[in-house]
């Protein structure tokens, strides 16, 4: 049993501090890595619009660069009802490293939450073929 707690206190704490002057929607994510560490990441939008980074992967990439392997839980806070998915981008970069049975939880500023588990999100993850530079 995962404890929601502080990965939703530091994942609302970072949408705080996303920059989002374009589509005015912050997003802030909390990872927990194998190791016990926690990490948060949030979105950071650019003028040229495509190089804009999710909060998910962010989040991901500070737990990776502290020395975590492998993610054990991430949190996802955002001002959507229903509560914000993840993008499919987000998705598929935590199916390198995270299990199909990863917990994630959708929160939102109002206390709603839903907990899902990334197979339910993203079902069919690219994989290469056999023999083809797959991870293994
Ligand atoms: N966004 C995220 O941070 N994570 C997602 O999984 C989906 C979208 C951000 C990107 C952009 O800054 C804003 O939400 C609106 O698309």
């Amino acid at each position: 049993m995962t404890d929601w707690k502080p990965l939703i206190a530091a994942a609302g704490a970072a949408r705080e501090r996303s920059h989002a002057p374009y589509s005015g929607f912050g997003v802030g994510a909390a990872i927990l890595m194998d190791d016990g560490s926690l990490h948060a990441g949030c979105n950071i939008e650019n003028r040229s619009y495509g190089a804009t980074l999710c909060a998910e992967r962010m989040a991901l990439g500070a737990g990776l660069a502290a020395g975590g392997q492998r993610p054990r839980a991430v949190a996802v806070v955002a001002d959507a009802s229903p509560p914000a998915r993840p993008c499919g981008m987000c998705l598929q970069v935590l199916s390198e490293l995270g299990d199909p049975g990863l917990p994630i939880l959708l929160a939102n500023l109002e206390g709603e939450r839903e907990e899902l588990r990334l197979q339910d999100l993203l079902p069919q993850p690219f994989v290469l073929p056999p023999g083809r530079g797959q991870r293994l």
